[in-house]
């Protein structure tokens, strides 16, 4: 058995109210990590997929962010809702979910529209 299938980085950076690139995790309760951790529990994936916090992910505007390695599925928008089909999907059947895909062209990208629009704001 490998010692780990899937990394899911989730983030969990808390800002202040107010901040220009807001923050995935304003409360900062990781209350999203924990809805993966029980998940991959209860889909008996808990030895072999781990869900990490992660500091910011240079992706806020699109957060809450998640990065699935080692794929490096990049996932933006993400909430506690979503986390069944993150699962049971992508680290189970290997799909992507386009509607959470944060595109390819905003990553690590300074000049991403997202970013620029949130900047003129
Ligand atoms: S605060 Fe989450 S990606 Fe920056």
């Amino acid at each position: 058995m490998p010692a780990f299938t899937h990394h899911i980085f989730v983030c969990g950076n808390v800002r202040p109210p107010g901040h220009k690139r807001g923050c995935c995790d304003p409360e900062g309760k990781q209350a999203l990590r924990e809805a993966f951790k029980q998940e991959l529990k209860k889909a008996g994936l808990g030895p072999l997929v781990r869900a990490n916090h992660a500091g910011c992910l240079e992706q806020c505007e699109h957060g809450p962010t998640v990065v699935i390695y080692p794929r490096g599925v990049w996932y933006g928008r993400v909430t506690i809702a979503d986390v069944p089909q993150i699962v049971s999907k992508t680290l189970i059947q290997g799909e992507i979910l386009d509607d959470l895909v944060i595109p390819e062209s905003c990553l690590n990208n300074a000049t991403c529209p997202h970013r620029r629009a949130i900047k003129r704001g």
